[in-house]
C-alpha cells in the first residue's frame, strides 16, 4: 500500500494544478462587485473537500461571507481544527504584478498569484494532506474539522459570531493555522505569539467644496495639512506612539524572551537590504524583532487628500482622509486604545477643520503556551517534513479568530505557517515556494499522526 506521503510525492502536479485554479478564483472579500467570486471559492473550497473524501463538507451562511465547515469524525482519539482563510487582498497596484494576479504562473520553483501564500495555498495543503491519508489509509489518524472563512482580510465578525453559536459543532482538542511566515527560507518555525490590531480611519473637513487656492488660501484651514498635523502628532521623536495611556497596558517583554529573540539567526542588515531601504528605524532600547514582534505601532496605511494626478492644479482641497492602523500586544484592549486614538487626534485637530474618527474594526494580540502537548506535537512533524526542528518564534501581523479560538473555545492554537517573509503577502507578486508547499504538505500530514499520538483531551 502507498504511504500519504508516497500519494503526495506522486502527485505533486496534480495538486498544484488544483491550487492553480482555486487561485484563479478572484476572492476578494473587501470588494462588493467580487461577492460571487468570494462564494464561488468558498464552493471550490467545499467541493474539494468532499473529493478529498470528507463525509461531510459545507456551505454555512453569514450576513456576510459564507464559512466552509468539513468534517471527518471517523477515526478515535482527539479532534482536531483546521482554520484557514480563502478570502484574498485587493490585487492592486495590478500593473506592478509580473504576471496577472488571478492567472497562476510557477517561475523559478515559485508559484505567482494574489493568494499563493496568504492564505489558499496553505489552505490547499490541509485539503490535500487530508487527501492523501484517506485515499491511501482510508482513515485520518484523528478526527478532523475544517473551517475556512472568508471574511479574515477584512476584520470581519461573522466567524466570531459562528464560533460562539456553533459551540457544539466546533469542540476539538486544538486547533492548526497556516497562515504566518516561517522565520526564514529552509527555517521551519513555530509561531507562538501575534500582534493585535484597532483599524481607524481619520477624515478632515473643511469648505463645502475644493476651493481655488489663490483666492481662498490663506484665509481658511487646509483640511490635508490639518491632516498632516495631526498624523505628525501621533509619533514622537524616538519612535513611540504619542497617544497618552497607549503603552499602560503593554507588558514588558521578559529578559528570557529577549535572549530567545537574540539568539535567532537574524541579520538586521540583510533584512534592511531586502527591503532596499537605507535604514532601519523603529522605537528605540528595542531590536528589529522585538520591535515587530513585541511591542506595539501606529502605521499610517493610506492618505488621500486633494489634487493627485499629472502635472498641477491650484486647489484647496475640501477634505482630507487617513487609514491608520495600530498593532498591539498583550496585554492591550483594543476598544480603549481606539478611544485613546480617538481623543488623542481630536486634541491635535487644528481650528478651522471639522474632524470625524472611525473605528473599523480590532481585536486582541495572541499569545500561547509553548510547552503545551499540541506544540511539541507539531514541532515533531516540522522536524519530519523539513529535516530540522523548528525555532519558536513570533510574528507581527494578526489573526483575530487566534485569540477566540484560545479565549472562547479555550483550544490550544497550534500557529505552523509555510509562507516566508519575502513572498509579498498583500502586495504585487505575491508568490509560494513549492519547495514549501510540499514541505508543508508532508508536514502536515505528520502532524495528524503526531497529533493523535500525543492525544491530548482523548
Ligand atoms: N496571514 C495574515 C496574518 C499574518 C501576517 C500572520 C503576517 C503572521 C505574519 C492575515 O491574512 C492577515 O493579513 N491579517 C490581517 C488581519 C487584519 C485585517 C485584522 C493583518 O495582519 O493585517
Ligand atoms: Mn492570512
Ligand atoms: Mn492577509
Amino acid at each position: 500500500m502507498q504511504s500519504p506521503i508516497e500519494y503526495l510525492e506522486a502527485r505533486r502536479e496534480e495538486n498544484l494544478a488544483g491550487l492553480m485554479q482555486f487561485l484563479r478564483i478572484p476572492s476578494v472579500s473587501t470588494d462588493p462587485a467580487r461577492r460571487e467570486d468570494v462564494r464561488a471559492a468558498a464552493r471550490f473550497l467545499c467541493d474539494a473537500l468532499l473529493q478529498a473524501g470528507l463525509p461531510r463538507s459545507e456551505i454555512v451562511e453569514t450576513p456576510g461571507h459564507p464559512i466552509v465547515f468539513a468534517e471527518d469524525l471517523r477515526a478515535e482519539g482527539p479532534t482536531l481544527l483546521v482554520y484557514g482563510h480563502y478570502d484574498v487582498q485587493p490585487e492592486e497596484p495590478v500593473e506592478l504584478w509580473t504576471s496577472p494576479p488571478f492567472e497562476p504562473e510557477v517561475r523559478d520553483g515559485e508559484l505567482y498569484a494574489r493568494g499563493a501564500v496568504d492564505d489558499k495555498g496553505q489552505v490547499w495543503l490541509h485539503v490535500k494532506a487530508l487527501e492523501a491519508w484517506l485515499h491511501t489509509t482510508g482513515r485520518l489518524p484523528c478526527k478532523v474539522k475544517v473551517v475556512v472563512e472568508g471574511e479574515e482580510e477584512i476584520g470581519g465578525s461573522n466567524l466570531s459570531a459562528f464560533l460562539r453559536e456553533r459551540r457544539d459543532l466546533l469542540r476539538a482538542d486544538a486547533v492548526l493555522i497556516s497562515d504566518s511566515p516561517m522565520f526564514e527560507r529552509g527555517v521551519p518555525s513555530l509561531c507562538y505569539g501575534l500582534r493585535g490590531m484597532a483599524y481607524m480611519e481619520v477624515t478632515v473637513r473643511g469648505a463645502g467644496s475644493d476651493l481655488h487656492s489663490g483666492s481662498f488660501g490663506g484665509a481658511v484651514a487646509n483640511p490635508a495639512q490639518a491632516l498632516a498635523t495631526i498624523l505628525a502628532g501621533l509619533k514622537d521623536g524616538a519612535h513611540r506612539v504619542a497617544i497618552p495611556g497607549f503603552y499602560d497596558r503593554v507588558r514588558e517583554i521578559t529578559a528570557r524572551e529577549r535572549e530567545a529573540f537574540a539568539a535567532l539567526p537574524f541579520d538586521a542588515d540583510a533584512y534592511r537590504r531586502a527591503l532596499g531601504v537605507p535604514e532601519l528605524v523603529g522605537e528605540e532600547g528595542f531590536s528589529t524583532l522585538e520591535r515587530v514582534w513585541a511591542r506595539p505601532t501606529l502605521e499610517v496605511n493610506g492618505l488621500l487628500a486633494g489634487f493627485t494626478g499629472e502635472g498641477t492644479k491650484t486647489v484647496l482641497p475640501a477634505s482630507a482622509m487617513a487609514k491608520v492602523s495600530m498593532r498591539l500586544v498583550p496585554d492591550q484592549d483594543w476598544e480603549e486604545i481606539a478611544r485613546l486614538f480617538r481623543s488623542r487626534v481630536l486634541e491635535l485637530a487644528p481650528a478651522g477643520v471639522v474632524v470625524d474618527v472611525r473605528t473599523h474594526h480590532g481585536g486582541k494580540a495572541f499569545l500561547t503556551d509553548i510547552d503545551h502537548p499540541a506544540l511539541r506535537a507539531a514541532a515533531r512533524a516540522l522536524e519530519r517534513g523539513f529535516g530540522s526542528p523548528p525555532v519558536m518564534i513570533r510574528e507581527g501581523g494578526s489573526i483575530p479568530v487566534a485569540v477566540d479560538f484560545r479565549e472562547e473555545l479555550k483550544l490550544p492554537v497550534v500557529l505552523m505557517g509555510f509562507g516566508t517573509p519575502d513572498e509579498n503577502a498583500h502586495a504585487p507578486d505575491e508568490h509560494l515556494s513549492l519547495e514549501n508547499f510540499h514541505g508543508g504538505l508532508r508536514t502536515v500530514s505528520y502532524f495528524l499522526e503526531e497529533f493523535a499520538a500525543c492525544a491530548p483531551g482523548s
